[in-house]
Order: C-alpha cells, then structure tokens, then sequence
C-alpha cells in the first residue's frame, strides 16, 4: 500500500505550487486538488506555453496521469467550463484523465454576489477576498444548505438550485448591494451540463483504491498556510483548510496514509488581499521584488504586496503540516539584491517572540537577520553545485533554522528552470 504525498503552500499562496506539481508530475499516478476553488491560480509554463489553472489539478498536462477534483473542493460550473474549452482547445485531453468528487460543493451566481455584497459592507475591513463566491459556499457546506456535484443528476436539481438561490435573495436584501443573479444562470446551467460529460465519482473510493494497488498520489493544496482559516492571520483568510489535515479531510484519506509533506516557500514573501504581514516592504524594496518577480494576482490581477522572508511564520507553517521537505522557489527574484533579510523573530509590545502571536494585527516589529547578496543570474543554474556560495548559505540557514531539508530549488518559472538536489 502507498501513501499519499501532499504539496503544499507554506505563505499566503501563490508560492508555485503550479509549477511544481507540474514538474513532480511525472513522478504520479494521479494528482488530487484536496480544498480551494477558482480563488486559486496555479501558473504552468514549459514549451513557450503559460497556462493557469483554476480548478482543474496541475497535473492536467501530463496525458497519463489521472486528475481529481475532490470532495473538499468548492467548484463553479461557469469556471470550470471556461477552463475544460481552453484547455481542449490546447488539445489536451480531460475526459480520460479528470475525475470530480460527486462530494464536491457548488458556487452559484448568488455565492459570488452574496461574496461581493459581504466584501462591500466591510469597507475598510475586507477581507481582499478573490471574489469568487468562495466563503458564502464553505458557509453553505458547513450550514449543510449546499449544493453538490452529485445533485446535479437528480431530477430535483433545478427546483433545488432555485430554492437556494432564493434563500441567498433574501439575504441579499440586507445588504445595499445591486445584484443580478439571472444574468449568469445562463452560463451556469451551460456549465453544469459540461460537468455532465465528466466521469463524477466517490473519488475518496478511487485514491484509496489506487494506494492499495501501488498507485502514486499527489495532492495538490490551495492557497497557503498562513490563509488557513484555523491558523492562518483571521479573519484575513479564506475559508477552509488549506494546511496538511484538509488533505484528509478533502480527499478522505487517512492520517495513516500520508507520506511525503512538501512544503513549498518563496525565498521572499508575498500576500495578496488584506491582512497582517509583518515584513512587508511598501518601499523600494518591495516594489523591486514586485516588479523582478511578476507580482500580481494569477486570478484577479491584483498587484501581490511584497516583503522578506519570514522565519517565524515559515516555521509554524512547518509545524503545523509536519513538512518532510521543503521546496524554494522564485530564489532568481533576489539575484540582484545586495543584501537579503530574514525575520528570526519578532519584537511584540517590546518582547522578543519566536512565536506567532494570536492576533498578529496588533504592531509586531520584525528583527532581521541579514545575508550577503549572491549578485548573479542564477536562472540558467541547473546543478546545486554551480550555485553561487551565498545563495548555498541562504539554503544551509533555512534548513538549520527549520531542521527540513530544501528538496527543490525553483529557478525560473518555466518547467526547465527547477534543481532537484540529492
Ligand atoms: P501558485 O498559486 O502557488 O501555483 O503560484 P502562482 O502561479 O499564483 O504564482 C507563482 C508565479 O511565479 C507564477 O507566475 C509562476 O510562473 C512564477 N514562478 C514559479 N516558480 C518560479 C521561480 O522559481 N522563479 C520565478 N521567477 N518565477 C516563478
Ligand atoms: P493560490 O492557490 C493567494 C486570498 C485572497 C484574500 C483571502 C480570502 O493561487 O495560492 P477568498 O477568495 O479565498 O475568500 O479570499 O485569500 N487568496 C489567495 N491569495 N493565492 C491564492 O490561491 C489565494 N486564494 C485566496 O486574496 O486575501
Ligand atoms: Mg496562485
């Protein structure tokens, strides 16, 4: 019997993780996106192509592996249509290889209005969410009020979706939100029948079935640690599970059948959306890295707020997913740095801490460890050798500080640009 790994993000999302489990990929069976929905965007790129997945798990362009959208997943029809005619068009070819969890929650027109109507009474006080319906559907989950893949074989469905889309109408009238539901159910039925086409299954039966007979899986996380809705900065989260435990719970495997726990990092940090980030740098500095590393939102456009890398926060990260081995990527963004910092701790109401405190919104002041530049191009470096001495020494602090070896070192975006170290 094998065992499940699991990659994950260990920031505030958007550390990779589409790249790597791309590369990873041929090392697979299957690849399984365990929580999250369309608020993800995982960038792919090798052969002059750059593709974003939404859904869909990032393992969709490697034709012999099978794909699974699972039961933790939240999934807008209208979303998900758009990304299988894309994808078809790249000639890639999903009926064989995608699977979704019958178990799997449904966005409605009305989540996304019910989001942007919350988003827009908080004023000053929102979240930043992506705008995709994703926190009304988890709320509708947990309020057993939602809608699931395996409902839209019933015969009931219609009469079901209009009785929800109802209930969240009333809703809306608290609000002074103009919203016009009617002028998506159009697309959305459209997209629902494209589900139609798809095998829908008790995909927990298909992982399970596949680790007794040997298979490889992957799961593949959403978002970052520090977004989780238990442990990351709340209420500027989003809302499910996104550390190692909703692997269990968003594909239904056992805590037994983990194996290896990736833990994917930026060499530097990145948030998008609101929310505490101690080492942020609104300055030159931060503006550098923005505009080095492509910084904005793979999904919403959004520019991605900058700062370095955060030692207290990666390391409650690595706790809290019991990570085996951690993946670094984007380290080719600091090449032109002539000195790197890193928070070791932080100074909170003037008390030295290595730990997270419970509200991190309250002032913490980071106290930084500096590191020498490597001051080179280091995006052709396929071999650990032939890294530069500083960046060597970058990597040797992490992996003390954090006692988990770096497995990967990420390059560049594309496919090629990625050091598998022994
Ligand atoms: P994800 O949400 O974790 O999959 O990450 P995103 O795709 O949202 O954001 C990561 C961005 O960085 C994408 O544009 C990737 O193409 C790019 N990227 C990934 N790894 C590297 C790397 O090592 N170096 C550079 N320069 N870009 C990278
Ligand atoms: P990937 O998988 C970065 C952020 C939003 C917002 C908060 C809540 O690409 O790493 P939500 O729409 O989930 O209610 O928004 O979470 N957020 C992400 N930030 N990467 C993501 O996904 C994100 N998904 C949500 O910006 O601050
Ligand atoms: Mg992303």
């Amino acid at each position: 019997m094998t065992k499940v790994d699991v990659l994950l993000g260990l920031q505030w999302g958007d550390e990779g993780k589409g790249k790597v489990v791309d590369v990873l990929t041929p090392n697979y069976d299957a690849i399984a996106r365990f929580q999250g929905g369309p608020n993800a965007g995982h960038s792919i790129e090798f052969n002059s192509i750059k593709h974003v997945l939404h859904t869909i798990p990032s393992g969709i362009f490697h034709p012999s592996c099978i794909n699974i959208i699972g039961n933790g997943v939240v999934l807008d029809p209208i979303v998900f249509a758009e990304e299988v005619e894309i994808l078809t068009k790249m000639n890639v070819d999903l009926h064989k290889t995608l699977l979704i969890s019958k178990k799997a929650h449904l966005i409605l027109p009305s989540h996304r209005e019910l989001d942007a109507a919350s988003e827009a009474a908080k004023g000053k006080g929102k979240i930043g969410s992506t705008l995709r319906g994703i926190g009304p559907t988890y709320m509708d989950k947990t309020g057993r009020n939602g809608l699931r893949v395996g409902d839209i074989l019933s015969p009931d469905f219609t009469r079901n979706y209009e009785f929800l889309k109802n209930k969240h109408k009333e809703l809306l009238q608290q609000y002074t939100y103009q919203s016009n539901i009617e002028q998506h159910e159009d697309a959305w039925f459209k997209g629902v029948e494209v589900i139609k086409q798809f095998r829908l299954v008790d995909s927990e039966y298909d992982i399970n079935e596949m680790l007794v007979a040997g298979k490889r899986v992957l799961a593949e996380g959403a978002q970052g640690s520090l977004l989780d809705i238990d442990f990351g900065s709340y209420p500027f989260v989003t809302s499910s599970n996104t550390i190692c435990a909703g692997a269990c719970t968003g594909l239904g495997v056992s805590p037994h059948s983990i194996g290896e726990v990736y833990g994917i990092f930026k060499a530097y940090c990145t948030r998008v959306g609101s929310g505490p980030f101690p080492t942020e740098q609104e300055n030159d500095t931060g503006e550098k890295m923005r505009n080095l590393g492509v910084e904005f939102g793979a999904t919403t456009g959004r520019p991605r707020r900058c700062g370095w890398l955060d030692m207290v926060a990666l390391k409650y990260a690595i706790m809290l997913n019991g990570v085996t081995r951690l993946i670094m990527t984007k380290a080719d963004v600091l090449d032109s740095f002539d000195t790197i910092r890193v928070a070791v701790a932080y100074l909170v109401n003037g008390k030295q801490t290595t730990r997270l405190p419970y509200d991190i919104n309250v002032p913490v002041e980071p106290v930084y460890k500096e590191f020498k530049g490597w001051n080179s191009d280091i995006t052709g470096i396929t071999n650990e050798q032939d890294l530069p001495v500083e960046l060597a020494e970058y990597i040797r602090f992490i992996e003390h500080e954090t006692g988990v070896p770096i497995h990967i070192v990420s390059v560049g975006p594309n496919r090629d640009s990625t050091i598998v170290r022994a």
